[in-house]
């Protein structure tokens, strides 16, 4: 049995088998086709923080893979009403798989340790595997092919941004991170990240207009992520000078892409102006969240291993 916790644990072959299942579901689903593949299987989401698309995607995932879904929210208790243990090995008794989204990296892998069912990410503090994989999946369809492109990530070094580094190392893509010092990604996680794959390609460039100018698509997100809000004034400080603005793109190619995982804070990471004009992608990702998330379910349950 397989958990989906971080993109660290994925081959590059299963990264291209979840990609595939979702081309091939999302294209009959513009033709009219709901493919049955999981009839009757359950789908727990279990979320300590808010969400539009992750759940939705996956609830509504379900849905069209014949299965049902049901939220759990903070009232369950897990780790207060009752032990992480006691409350995994009883839910993975009635459910396929369950979603999690968690303040804490380490309550989620606690959590996947006393399941017998799979576990995946959907969201911690310290990675956003789903999101990655949706994200790079659109850049995909737009560009063809991945290898040796460069994804300029203009923000904070967090969740998403260290998820998308390990996909596009997996996927061949150089990627560039620019943020100030302080917030760019650790030591430990990029060790690991060399490792596992030896041949990636990583730059940290302050400079956020040197950061963009060879990238095919220049990702943000918000500067405060969910649990951080007591760090807001102090990071819309510190990140002043690393908004995604029509300035900022002036030094990145003329048909670059502009990404971002949303929610926005409009008016922060990026302007009205870039994100709802020509170069922005922002509702392909979401959209794709849904083809994608069919892919990871029907990879991780089996029926299209
Ligand atoms: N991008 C994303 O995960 O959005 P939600 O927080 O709305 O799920
Ligand atoms: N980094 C953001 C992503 C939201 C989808 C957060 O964790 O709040």
């Amino acid at each position: 049995m397989r958990h989906l916790i971080t993109l660290h644990e994925l081959k590059r072959g299963e990264i291209d088998r979840i990609f595939a299942i979702a081309e091939d579901l999302k294209s009959k689903y513009r033709q009219g086709l709901r493919e049955p593949l999981l009839p009757g299987r359950v789908l727990a989401l279990l979320f300590e923080k808010p969400s539009l698309r992750t759940r939705v995607s996956f609830e509504t995932a379900m849905s069209h893979l014949g299965g049902t879904s049901l939220f759990l929210g903070e009232d369950v208790g897990w780790g207060s009403r009752e032990s992480i243990a006691d409350f995994a090995r009883v839910l993975s008794e009635y459910v396929d798989a369950i979603v999690v989204r968690a303040h804490e990296h380490a309550k989620l892998l606690e959590l996947a340790a006393y399941s017998s069912c799979p576990v995946i990410n959907g969201l911690t503090d310290q990675a956003h595997p789903c999101q990655a994989l949706a994200d790079l999946f659109t850049l995909r369809e737009r560009l063809g092919s991945l290898r040796g492109q460069t994804l300029a990530f203009v923000g904070d070094g967090n969740n998403v941004a260290r998820s998308l580094a390990v996909g596009c190392a997996k996927l061949g893509m150089h990627f560039v991170l620019s943020c100030p010092h302080a917030y760019r990604l650790d030591d430990d996680f990029l060790d690991r990240l060399r490792h596992d794959v030896p041949d990636m390609r990583y730059s940290y460039l302050p400079d956020p207009r040197a950061a963009v100018a060879q990238a095919a698509a220049v990702y943000t997100d918000v500067w405060a992520s969910m649990g951080q809000e007591a760090q807001a004034a102090e990071r819309r400080a510190a990140f002043a000078a690393y908004q995604v603005n029509s300035e900022l793109l002036e030094h990145a190619p003329a048909n670059t892409y502009f990404m971002h995982c949303l929610p926005a804070h409009r008016g922060e990471e990026v302007t009205d102006e870039v994100i709802d004009g020509p170069r922005s992608i922002v509702v392909e990702q979401a959209a794709n969240r849904l083809h994608v998330q069919k892919g990871i379910l029907a990879w991780l349950l089996g029926s299209r291993q």
